[in-house]
């Protein structure tokens, strides 16, 4: 059983340049799995041929057939909906309508109680936490962020990583999260991948040795620092 396996991946651009070749890797069910390392060497493309947006040039990309839901760096609400009319819209372009399950994800945010503003009249936050609203309230298995947290402020993203943690675990889903924050990665993830190139390859596959559930106090552990220290030095 996995959540995404990419077997013998080999994916090429159209100018001839090869992203990756020959890469395996697999997303466990229930896991989140981070993958880091430097800018451009195809984090965000890995993450598309993970969710289907891109075809692979060889080999192949499985995951189980199931609802996957794909979060991005900048929130993209639509300006003239309402928050719950925004995390609404996935339900509406499958025919579905579920009142009820939109203030459920609204409320796992802690936005309920703004469902009928206008994102314009949110901060940048709780915008961020709408578009996780709305990329969970399909129910999701597999959820694919894109540094989905990286535009916030630190204490709004400490904020904000604990309670994506909470749904998770509420929930069950896979998670397949591309970060630059090496910090984050630790934070979140059960297993971090470092990756190099382009062409990108994975360099090393660390393992989380940090208790679940997560708590604040474990950020500042020897075990933490020590852990980042190992990642800090692969990069
Ligand atoms: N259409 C394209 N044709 C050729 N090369 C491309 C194309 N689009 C992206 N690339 C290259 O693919 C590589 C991977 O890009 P990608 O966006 O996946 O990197 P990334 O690791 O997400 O970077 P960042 O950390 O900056 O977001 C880059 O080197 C980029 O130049
Ligand atoms: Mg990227």
């Amino acid at each position: 059983m996995y959540a995404v396996r990419f077997q013998d991946l080999s994916f090429t651009w159209p100018n001839g340049e090869a992203l990756c070749s020959g890469l395996d890797m697999v997303v466990q069910p229930g896991e989140i799995l981070a993958l880091v390392g430097p800018s451009g060497c195809g984090k965000s493309t890995l993450l598309r041929l993970a969710a289907g947006l891109l075809a692979p040039s060889s080999g192949s990309v499985e995951r189980p057939k199931g609802e996957q839901a794909f979060v991005f760096q900048k929130p993209t609400l639509l300006p003239w909906r309402t928050l719950q009319e925004n995390v609404a819209l996935p339900l509406e372009l499958v025919g579905r309508s579920d009142p009820a399950a939109v203030i459920e994800v609204l409320e796992l945010v802690g936005l309920a109680e703004h469902a009928t503003k206008l994102p314009v009249t949110l901060s940048g936050g709780m915008q961020m936490r709408a578009s996780l609203a709305r990329a969970l309230v399909t129910q999701p298995e597999l959820v694919l962020l894109d540094e989905a947290f990286s535009a916030l402020d630190g204490l709004t993203r400490r904020r904000l990583h604990l309670a994506f943690l909470e749904i998770w675990r509420a929930k069950g889903f896979s998670v397949l999260m591309v970060t630059h924050d090496l910090d984050e990665a630790l934070w979140l993830a059960d297993r971090v991948v470092v990756l190099e190139g382009p062409p990108v390859r994975l360099k090393q596959v660390v393992q989380v040795e940090l208790d679940r559930p997560r708590a604040r106090e474990q950020l500042h552990t020897p075990a933490f620092g020590a852990q980042l220290q190992g990642l800090e030095r692969l990069l």
